[in-house]
């Protein structure tokens, strides 16, 4: 195998966070060096408290460092009708022992990509507030960080407005930064996560394999409540892009340009790209638009079986 690539995982658990964190884990090509949580799914005090919930449920002592309490221009959006009040749809984990950091997000981020020299990357799976504050208050950090994979937007579409993916809507104008940034970006939007869902067979698959990781991930994954987006079963976005991370050859990609609507009343926290138009401009973004289903749901069974 080649060499191990060091990652922070910034997300905001919720069900599917839990889904990439326990998938994440058991990737020998990561190099888990952080998690970092933001106020996204739910409040940040509930997101940190279910990071630290999940990473004790998976046994690992990598340390959870709290970021943002809140977007950084406008007031939260949470989506507790998709992951329940406390942000697992209620399921019992026990308290954690563990606590965080003490470090804000965005300096552990910031230390670590010092500490890899130029080798981190980032796996960012909720509102991108964390990265922009980051950003804004290190001038250097851009160089220093290898490539970004984001769960977020979509080149068609939205499940949050008709044409806003949630991430991106919650805190358009963080990520209007990363995207600027002229860091490397793999974009996986809802274009492939809509298609990289697992069926209620698949995930029965998965809870039978009998652990208590592999039960967590049934249970997070099989309230799916976005039937009319995805009829055929639970989709998996923050488990897509921690996959692609990991250098999974089941993906199809597209070079194009993206950026991020910050003003429009109708079109705030709408990805626009020129994917599908003539106007083509400099591409600055890996958009992620396809994937093996049965690949992918074959990898993830194959990687919790690794519990
Ligand atoms: O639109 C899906 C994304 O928003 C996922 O990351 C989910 O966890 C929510 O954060
Ligand atoms: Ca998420």
């Amino acid at each position: 195998m080649s060499e191990r690539i060091p990652v922070i995982i910034d997300c905001d658990p919720g069900c599917d966070d839990t889904a990439a964190l326990l998938l994440a884990f058991r990737c020998p090509e990561l190099d888990i060096r952080g998690i970092t949580t933001v106020s996204g799914n739910v409040a940040l005090d509930k997101t940190t408290r279910n990071a630290l919930r999940v990473c004790e449920t998976i046994g690992t002592g990598v340390p959870v460092s709290a970021g943002a309490v809140k977007p950084m221009f406008c007031e939260p959006v949470y989506a507790p009708h998709v992951h329940g009040e406390d942000g697992l749809q209620g399921i019992p984990l026990p308290e954690p022992q563990k606590q965080v950091t003490g470090k804000h997000a965005w300096d552990a981020i910031y230390q670590e990509a010092v500490a890899q020299d130029g080798k981190l990357e980032i796996i960012a799976v909720g509102p991108l507030t964390n990265l922009g504050i980051a950003l804004a208050k290190y001038n250097d950090l851009a160089k220093r960080i290898r490539r970004i994979v984001i769960m977020g937007g979509a080149a068609a579409g939205g499940n949050v407005t008709p044409c806003a993916e949630f991430n991106i809507y919650v805190d358009p104008e963080a990520a209007d930064i990363v995207f600027k940034s002229g860091i490397p970006l793999c974009v996986c939007g809802l274009d492939v996560t809509l298609k990289a869902y697992l069926t209620a067979d698949e995930l029965r698959e998965i809870g039978a394999l009998g652990t208590p990781q592999a039960k967590l991930f049934e249970a997070v994954t099989s309230q799916n409540c976005e039937k009319r987006f995805c009829p055929q079963g639970a989709p998996l976005h923050d488990p897509a892009a921690v996959l692609y991370a990991a250098g999974d050859g089941i993906f199809s990609v597209q070079r194009c340009w993206m950026r991020v609507e910050t003003s429009g009343t109708i079109t705030r926290g709408k990805t626009v790209t020129d994917c599908y138009s003539d106007a083509q401009k400099e591409p600055n973004v890996t958009l992620v638009l396809d994937v093996d289903r049965k690949k992918f749901a074959a990898r993830v069974k194959e990687i919790m079986a690794r519990y």
